[in-house]
């Protein structure tokens, strides 16, 4: 097993993430270790449940804690106020008291929803995060963003509210289907282009066991995924400044899904196309060699993911000018200097931007 000690400075709160395969079993002896509350509602959803709701239950157990599980249906249609306040329902029906605590089992949408009724309920109670995606175990496992979509757009209702700990098993993913994987690995290559060169010459070697989901290689990957996010996080947490160097990839990224409507891509499929856009825009401006650029751009062209479909101008231009850091006045775009370093600068235009997705559209999508 690993730790990594996750700082938030501003509020001199830390947690630690534990990282190691089989560590599922352990995770009433860590809670224990950190004084969680003896009772617990674990909520995961309808796909996890079956697959890993027993094994969690009992290692609660062994730690002298007593859990019950909720399972939500799965999916991003589950992350709503509705859900949020069935979810508060139950706590309140099972008698659950501000001496008691959450744990969330599942991947991102479970992740969002339970810490955000950890944060809410009763003004707040103790919350473990067990991630079971590889883009929850290496992205929002880590940084305490919890939260659920309006009809009006997604995450826009949520708190900051960091949990007691996280325990990330990487044999969890065993059981993942390939596309979820292969989206997770995209944030991957995210973290170690903004800020770990070493794992992405890792991915390069290894790229073939990476996205057959060879469970050491992937360890290693989370390891310094998670290394890179709370280094960042531990920076910035509320997202002032530093912390938008994690949207590599995003502005392109998530105009695609929406302009797609949510149904062409995972979010990592498009921030991968994202992030090939990211990349040819800091070459054009001159931050970025070519060699560099060239082995960014063969191992993204590598990851499995659907082609970008033709999608009109103009409702491209509209989703981009909605993206909430456009509207909020000053958009800063990140940029890669090198391999595991980005940059923030101010001041990219929209025919920039679109000039960005007319080269990636025109980049052929691996078969
Ligand atoms: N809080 C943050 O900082 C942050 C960061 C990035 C993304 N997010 C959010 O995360 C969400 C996406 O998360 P996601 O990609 O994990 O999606 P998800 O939670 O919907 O999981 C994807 C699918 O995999 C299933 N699944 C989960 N674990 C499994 C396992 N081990 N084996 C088999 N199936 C399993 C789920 O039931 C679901 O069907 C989005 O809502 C996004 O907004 C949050
Ligand atoms: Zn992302």
């Amino acid at each position: 097993m690993r730790a990594l000690e996750v700082r938030i400075s501003a509020e001199t709160r830390s947690y630690p993430v534990y990282i190691g395969r089989g560590l599922l079993g352990s995770l009433g002896k860590l809670a224990s270790r950190h004084g969680f509350p003896k009772r617990v509602m674990v909520i995961t959803d309808e796909h996890v449940a079956p697959l890993y709701g027993e094994a969690t239950a009992e290692a609660l157990k062994a730690g002298g804690f007593s859990p019950e599980l909720v399972s939500i249906p799965p999916g991003e249609s589950s992350k709503s106020l509705a859900t949020v306040s069935s979810l508060y329902d139950r706590l309140i029906a099972r008698g659950f008291d501000r001496g008691c605590g959450i744990c969330a089992l599942g991947g991102g949408v479970v992740g969002d929803i339970a810490g955000f009724v950890a944060a809410t309920y009763l003004r707040g109670i103790p919350w473990i995060q067990v991630p079971t995606t590889l883009l929850a175990q290496v992205d929002s496992s880590v940084g305490g963003k919890t939260g659920v979509n309006h009809p009006a757009g997604k995450n826009l209702i949520g708190a900051f509210y960091q949990p007691r700990l996280v325990l990330i098993d990487p044999d969890l993913l065993g059981s993942l289907p390939p596309r979820e994987l292969h989206a997770g690995l995209a944030e991957v290559v995210k973290a170690a282009l903004i800020g770990d060169a070493q794992l992405f010459s890792l991915l390069e070697a290894h790229w073939e066991g990476f996205v057959s989901g060879d469970p050491e290689l992937l360890e290693e990957a989370i390891l310094r995924a998670c290394r890179v996010k709370a280094e960042v996080v531990s920076r910035d947490e509320r997202e002032v400044g530093h912390r938008r160097i994690l949207n590599f990839g995003h502005t392109l990224g998530h105009a695609l899904e929406a302009a797609t409507e949510y149904r062409h891509f995972l979010h990592g499929e498009a921030v991968a196309w994202g992030m090939l856009g990211a990349i040819w825009l800091s070459w054009k401006r001159g931050l970025l060699n070519d060699g560099e650029r060239g082995r960014i751009e063969a191992l993204l062209s590598r990851l499995p993911k659907p082609p970008i479909p033709e999608i009109p101008t103009e409702r491209f231009r509209e989703h981009l000018r909605r993206d909430k850091k456009i509207v909020a006045g000053t958009l800063h775009y990140v940029y890669l200097s090198r391999i595991g370093e980005a940059v923030l600068e101010e001041g990219i235009s929209e025919e920039e931007l679109l000039s960005a997705l007319e080269r990636i559209s025109s980049l052929e999508a691996p078969s």
